[in-house]
This record gives C-alpha cells, structure tokens and sequence, in this order.
C-alpha cells in the first residue's frame, strides 16, 4: 500500500487528513483510475468540540488515525459525520468510534439504517440530523444538506457555516490521487477532465437529484467545495457551472462511434460515416472497443447527443464486446439521444436484434440501421451517407 502524505489545513482548524491511494487502478470492479484516487477525510476543531467529516477506505485506518494524530488526541473526537455509507468513506468509521469511546456518529435517518446495517454500528452511538440540525463545535457550526441519491439513497452534505466550505462527499468528486489538493493546482483543464470522468461514472445517472442538490449549493454560495475523493475546489464556480451543464444535458454538437469489426466490413461502414460527419462540419470521436477503456466511452457519453453503434453478428448475436459499450449507455442512464447501429454479418443476422433488445427501456431514439451481409456495398454507402444527414438534422435541432 503506498504511503500517504502527511494533512494539510483547508482554513483555520480545519484539516484534510485524507489518504492517498496511488496504486488503486479500478473502482466498482469497472471504473479505471488512471490516476489512483484518494479518501478525503476533515478534520474540524472547534474552541469546544472536534468532528471529522467522513473517512477513508479499508486498509487505511491507522494512516488516519496517525493524520487525525497531528492535531488532536483521536481519542477525543466528539463527531465523526458520515455523509455517505460506501465502504470508501464510511468503512473506518467504527475503527474511529473504537478509539474515541464517547464519539458519535452523525448522520441523516437512512445513514443511520446503513451504518447498523453494513458497520454494525450500534443505534445509541448515531446521532440523526436533518436540514433544520446545527452542531455548534465552538466557533464552527456545521448544518446538513439532504442529498438523496448522489449517488446512494441515504446521502447528505456536511457544510461549515463560518468558513463556508461545503463537504459533499462523491458529489463533484475526482479519482486523483497526485501530489497537490487543490483544483487549480493541477490546472482547470486536467481537474475537469478527471471530473467529467468521474462525474460519467458515478452522478450522470442520477442528473435530477444532482440538479436539486446544485440548487441548494448555489443558496449557500459556499467559498470551498472539498468533496471526499480528488481535488478541493476553492473556485467552486468552476465545478458548479460544469456539474450544473452535466445535470442539465446541456449537449456539445458531436457524435461518438465506438465500434468492433472482426473482418473490416463493419469498420468500413464506420470509416465511411465519420468521414461523412467530419467533411459536414460535425466533430466525431471514434474508440475502436478492443483497445478503449470503458472510463473514456463514459466520459463522451456525458454530453453527446449522438451514438453510434458498430459490431458484427457473432454466433447469432451482437460482437460481445459491442453488447458492452450498448449496455453502458444504459446502465449509466446516458443522456444520448440519438443512436445508429452500423453492423455486418456472415451467413445470419442476429446483432440488430439483440441491440434493440439491450437498449430496451432507454430512451434513445433509433434513427437508423444499417446491416450488410459480407462487406458493404454502394447501397451500404448510401444509406451510411444517408444516416450522416440525419445526423446533421438532429444535431442542428439541439
Ligand atoms: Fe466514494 Fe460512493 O463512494
């Protein structure tokens, strides 16, 4: 496990003590980290009591008890907040409610329920707050926010009145682990970009809870966003306008194809419609399946309107590597609202109907298919150069 570095101060008497896991590559046994991540955890010290905001994930509970070390007797923390139950945040909170024997935990009705359920936590030890709770830590008062389903049902927000720092847990999140903490000091160009992918992974399927949730942010104008994985924001405007884009399916006039081709029939379809779109202006991002993460295929989906489809029929049924990146945008409830299938078979068919079949219930419009048998022909080009107008017409309707 690699090791951490040390805590630093985010305003007066309050401090990330954090860590930094440089070697996790994949979250969820799905989402790649390019970048590790980290578990932010706060430290807040009051003239009177002491919280900590969330906490970090299994296997780093003495890199937080050393962290918390720094600045306090961890036997006496007064509050550990819990804005949210998953394991990466939530799974030390018992170890730290071990060491300081008259913690409690804090957190909102359903936290509650979660914290006996997967920690074990006993009912006496949790403290329930709603959005009218206040707790006065001496000279620093925390208040809550409900936030339901970012991206779990029992999640809240934890903001700090005096400095106005808001602590929204996953929301406007980053897997970043890296040397600095701040946003800008990586520059607004790559933290944005390690947001976009998290946010794909993580908040795009819950964009309507994450509108009330940015709506209730704007109201308390807070000074610092400092989320529970990945860089601070002490800009918040800068995460907020995107999250708010995001939320909103504000769609950039674009197209993704991500396609597979055993035998070059079907990338010979895909070749002839991204020059198609490109030679009309439109800009196009092709992913060849067999060598793209799955994080970069989330990432585009967030605001592009437009979704084709490549793969051949293989034993009767789609390329099963094309049925994944179909089922993405599904599962990740994807804004997309144009889709094109471009598919190729041997002797049967078989793929068009199992990609109507994944994509059931998803509110994608079909705005055409084109299927070959063995490699495309004129008439295939036609119809590709056909569908490439469609394409244009959408797009210049959004
Ligand atoms: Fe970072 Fe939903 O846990």
């Amino acid at each position: 496990m690699a090791k951490s570095m040390g805590t630093i101060a985010i305003a007066p008497n309050v401090f990330w003590v954090g860590v930094k896991d440089y070697n996790r590559r994949l979250f969820d046994g799905l989402i790649p980290l390019p970048h590790g991540t980290s578990y932010n955890a706060y430290l807040i010290v009051g003239k009177d009591k002491t919280a900590l905001i969330d906490t970090v994930n299994p296997g780093f509970e003495k890199d937080l008890v050393d962290k918390i070390a720094q600045h306090m007797d961890p036997t006496k923390i007064d509050y550990v907040i819990m804005n949210h139950a998953e394991p990466d945040h939530a799974n030390a909170a018992k170890h730290v409610l071990n060491i300081a024997k008259n913690a409690k935990l804090v957190t909102g009705a359903k936290g509650k329920e979660a914290a006996m359920m997967y920690f074990d936590i006993d009912a006496s030890r949790i403290d329930v707050v709603d959005e009218n709770s206040r707790i006065d830590l001496g000279g620093k008062t925390l208040k809550f926010i409900d936030a339901p389903w970012l991206h779990w049902p029992e999640t809240i927000f934890t903001y700090l009145e005096e400095d106005k720092i808001l602590f929204p847990c996953d929301f406007f999140g980053s897997h970043l682990a890296g040397g600095a903490f701040y946003s800008d000091e990586y520059g607004d160009e790559k933290a944005l970009d390690m947001a976009k992918l998290y946010f794909a992974e993580i908040m795009m399927p819950f964009r309507k809870p994450g509108q009330t949730a940015i709506e209730k942010v704007k109201k308390l104008a807070p000074k610092i966003i400092a989320p529970s994985h990945g860089v601070i924001w002490r800009e918040p405007k800068v995460i907020m306008d995107v999250y708010e884009k995001w939320t909103t399916e504000k769609m950039e006039k674009k197209v993704m194809i991500a396609y597979v081709s055993m035998w070059g029939s079907t990338e010979k379809m895909v070749k002839a419609l991204n020059e198609a779109l490109v030679k009309k202006g439109i800009s196009v991002n092709v992913f060849d399946l067999t060598n793209t993460e799955v994080g970069h295929i989330a990432k585009e989906l967030v605001d592009t309107p437009v979704v084709v489809i490549g793969g051949p029929t293989v034993l009767g049924g789609v390329h099963p590597v094309a049925a994944y990146a179909t089922l993405l945008v599904k599962t990740l409830r994807a804004p997309t609202k144009y889709g094109v299938v471009l598919t190729s078979y041997g002797w049967s068919g078989g793929a068009v109907k199992q990609i109507q079949a994944l994509l059931e219930g998803s509110k994608l419009e079909v705005l055409g298919v084109v299927e070959v048998k063995g490699p495309p022909k004129q008439a295939e080009f036609d119809k590709v150069a056909d569908l490439a107008s469609k394409i244009e017409e959408k797009l210049d309707q959004l």
